[in-house]
């Protein structure tokens, strides 16, 4: 009878207060997830209030289909060390930086590599600098000094693709293996993955981006029927071809595919570049276009941060071209500053009458491989790209690529920085640029960021140097001709000598 009373009035009590209860564990369960899934609701995209940070490790965005999450990222070089360049392109360096990217103290992504947030996520995407900041030194016995805006001499694009994509293909690339190395790699930076971020990479992280970089590895097949770029070059727009289009690059006439790849140009000084036809081959004269379609490479139409690369834009129109510190002979100057400006001026001086238009294929005589890269079919192709994204009022849809019939008249602002010289590299120097094509070297180094200040251009004959490889560059190859542009050949030596002191001042 007691015992039965009491225990009525136990489970009574139980019933009453199971309201209160159920609140009771709701609210902790909210707690648990609140703490568990803080770190994903407060994960943010970092900004950067110094531009020149901001051009460096800023996002552009693209991290919905071109992200790789943090710690993937930071693991594949320990995993997968077998991918990394052995010996054909080498810089000291932990991980990636062996392909030439530069690592900052303070930063733990190096230059070019920016902290983006997909799916509450810290995700690595790339940026301006990826492809546009360089090094130069005096000589092995100085560091090399970071230039913003500078072509990436040193940077090994095409040797980076071929790392992350052909991680993709390796089994072992699965959340059972990989996590272990994720685990420890946090716990080796002083934190860990709470369980919810462990879900989410396990199930979530891990097999997506396997999924992405093997789609991105499938689009880019072609690599392996093109010449090797090496540092500094990248193919402009097969890669576009087969990314943004679908185009098939296995069927498209080899010539238009064979030897596409391009030197990275300086982008500094901008503003007075407005309407000049530029790009290699001058097919746009809007920099705003030029700007938007080379952030293509990175991001799509529909993920692209058009505030943070309008910073950068506004930055590089009065951003000036690093002058040349080195000694100048100012006599020696002054006497080739006419011989410029009756040999190069028109074409190449800012405020002349052929600056910033085409000079025809027939004329200029450089290597076609590129020009043919870019065609009337791709053009009509890029017509729809960003039509119908508004931006500050404006539609973004691209309306000034045109096919044109050579290649431009650049400015040659910061011309020292910009070696090796022609649109696809293939010059290493300013002495060598002004001999006849059989006299130009057939095949030298690239990657060196020492400056060779007699021949005017970065060391290129050096295989090794200071811990480094370079890469040899063969002008036999598919695109990679070094004949054509045969002005300022038939100068006496004298002249071209004074030319190229002039050469230093620009
Ligand atoms: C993947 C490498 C890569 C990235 C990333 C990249 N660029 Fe470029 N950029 C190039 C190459 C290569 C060219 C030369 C294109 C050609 O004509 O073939 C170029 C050309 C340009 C030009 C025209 C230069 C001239 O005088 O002809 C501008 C301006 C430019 N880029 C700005 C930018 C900006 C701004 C960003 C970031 C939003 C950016 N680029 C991102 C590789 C890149
Ligand atoms: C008729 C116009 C014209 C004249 C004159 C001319 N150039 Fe050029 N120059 C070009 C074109 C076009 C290119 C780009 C060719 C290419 O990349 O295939 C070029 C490219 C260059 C480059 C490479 C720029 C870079 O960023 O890689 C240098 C350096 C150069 N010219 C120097 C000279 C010098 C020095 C003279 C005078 C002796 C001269 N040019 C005369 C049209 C001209």
């Amino acid at each position: 009878m007691i015992s039965e009373k009491s225990s009525t009035s136990w489970l009574q009590k139980l019933w009453s207060s199971l309201p209160r209860l159920v609140t009771g564990i709701v609210a902790l369960l909210l707690v648990v997830i609140l703490v568990l899934a803080w770190p994903l609701l407060t994960q943010s995209t970092p900004k950067y209030s110094n531009i020149n940070e901001h051009f460096k490790y800023g996002s552009i965005g693209g991290a919905s289909n071109m992200g790789i999450p943090y710690w993937i990222w930071r693991v594949m070089p320990v995993m997968f060390p077998e991918y990394l360049p052995v010996d054909a392109y080498q810089v000291p360096g932990d991980g990636v930086n062996q392909f030439g990217f530069m690592q900052e103290v303070d930063h733990d992504l190096p230059i070019g590599f920016a902290h983006d947030t997909y799916l509450g996520l810290d995700v690595v995407t790339n940026n301006c600098a990826f492809c546009h900041v360089g090094t130069v030194r005096e000589s092995t016995a100085f560091p090399s000094e970071i230039i913003p805006a500078m072509p990436s001499n040193v940077v090994n694009l095409e040797a980076y693709f071929f790392f992350i994509t052909r991680i993709s293909g390796d089994p072992r690339f699965n959340a059972r293996e990989m996590m272990p190395y994720i685990e420890q790699e946090a716990k080796a930076q002083g934190t860990k993955l709470n369980p919810l971020q462990s879900l989410l990479y396990r199930y979530i992280a891990i097999p997506q981006t396997r999924a992405l970089l093997s789609v991105q590895a499938s689009r880019l097949t072609f690599l392996d029927e093109q010449p090797l770029y090496g540092p500094g070059r990248v193919d402009t727009f097969t890669p576009y071809k087969s990314r943004a289009f679908n185009f098939i690059v296995e069927d498209l006439p080899k010539k238009e595919t064979q030897g596409s790849a391009s030197d990275f140009p300086s982008i500094w000084n901008q503003r007075p570049r407005q309407g000049m036809n530029l790009h290699w081959d001058g097919n746009n004269d809007s920099v705003a276009e030029r700007n938007k379609s080379a952030a293509l490479a990175l991001v799509s139409p529909t993920n692209i941060n058009l505030d943070s690369i309008t910073l950068t834009a506004n930055w590089l129109l009065d951003l000036p071209a690093p002058k040349y510190p080195y000694a100048i002979n100012t006599e020696l100057a002054a006497q080739g500053q006419p011989i410029f400006e009756q040999n190069c001026a028109s074409c190449h001086a800012f405020g002349s009458e052929k600056v910033g238009k085409v000079t025809p294929l027939e004329t200029i005589g450089t290597d076609t491989g590129r020009f043919d890269s870019y065609t009337p079919e791709f053009a009509a192709n890029q017509y729809s790209l960003f039509a119908g994204i508004i931006y500050k009022g404006e539609d973004q849809r691209f309306t000034h690529f045109q096919k044109t019939k050579g290649y431009a008249n650049h400015p040659l602002d910061g011309l020292w920085l910009r070696a090796p010289y022609l649109h696809n590299g293939s010059v290493p120097t300013l002495k060598d640029l002004l001999e006849k094509p059989e006299n130009r070297p057939g095949k030298f180094y690239r990657g060196n960021d020492v400056f060779d200040q007699e021949n005017f251009g970065f060391v290129s004959d050096l295989a090794t140097d200071d811990g480094r490889s370079f890469f040899e560059y063969d002008t036999s190859e598919p695109g990679n001709g070094n004949g054509g542009h045969l002005f300022g050949i038939d100068l006496a030596p004298t002249d071209k000598t004074a030319l190229i002191e002039y050469m230093k001042t620009l």
